[in-house]
């Protein structure tokens, strides 16, 4: 069995990543923490791949000018290509995903989509981009992770990553604990505390050490709610919110002013 349904979603048991990347030595940055461990576990397999082993050229080049003029160079389709064929040699059915800023937005919706997937190939561009033609070809899918450049995919695709390998089962150890997380509700999470109770003279709120679960998750429910609305409005813009929810932001407002 190598795919799972747990709380109405489907997840791979295990994913293996073929990263088509000229710098497959960034992705030692994944070996530690959670990630690190689905790695050891073989939870997780990083196949990574350099189209410069791929490159007709004597001089193992990748890159190249871009017709039409102007600044930078562009990464030939070719190299990107052969490389894509070499990873699917290992699964022809995986799914081939594009990191660059022209890509849709990444989010926790799309990451949810992604896990049911167990074999990914991840294509990270450089430079200005890649040569349009790889596209047709050879992409399933572009994906972006904020509105912001970066000099390259590499940061984009780890983010990427993380972001699916933490919701695998398995792999965090309170297998609870990623379905608690922001956004896995579509809301910003709760203020979180620790001991001390007393901090610089702040202390935290009574609510949370009275031991009456159903007062704390409704007291974090409002948090939740008051948090969003407050730094992120645009996250309840789609949602409707029930009764309870609306009278518990309600609250909230009012106990700001
Ligand atoms: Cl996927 N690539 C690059 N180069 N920059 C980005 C990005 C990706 N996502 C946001 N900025």
């Amino acid at each position: 069995m190598s795919t799972i349904h747990l709380n109405g979603f489907l997840f791979a048991v295990s994913i293996t990543f073929s990263i088509i990347t000229l710098f497959p030595e960034m992705f030692t940055a994944l070996n530690y923490g959670v990630v690190g461990r689905a790695i050891n576990n073989d939870v997780v397999k990083l196949h990574l791949i350099n189209p410069r082993d791929y490159s007709s050229d004597k001089n193992r080049r990748v890159d190249e000018r871009p017709y039409g003029g102007g600044p930078g160079m562009v990464m030939m389709a070719e190299p990107l290509s052969a490389a894509i064929k070499e990873a699917k040699k290992h699964n022809s059915l995986a799914k081939t995903i594009l990191l660059t800023p022209q890509g849709k937005l990444l989010n926790q919706e799309k990451v949810n989509l992604l896990i049911k997937n167990q074999y990914i190939i991840l294509v990270v561009g450089r430079y200005e981009g890649v040569d349009e033609r790889l596209l047709s070809e050879d992409i399933d899918e572009e994906l972006s992770i904020g509105d912001y450049v970066l000099s390259g995919g590499e940061l984009a695709a780890m983010v990427l990553i993380d972001s699916m390998v933490r919701l695998l089962p398995n792999v965090l150890g309170d297998s609870n604990s990623s379905l608690q997380d922001s956004f896995m509700d579509g809301l910003l999470d709760c203020p979180h505390y620790t001991r001390p109770e007393y901090f610089n003279g702040q202390k935290v709120p009574d609510v949370l050490l009275n031991g009456n679960h159903k007062e704390i998750f409704k007291w974090r429910l409002q948090q939740k709610l008051g948090r969003t609305f407050l730094r992120r409005p645009d996250l309840l813009k789609g949602r409707k919110l029930t009764t309870d929810e609306q009278s518990l932001l309600d609250e909230f407002l009012n106990l700001e002013n």
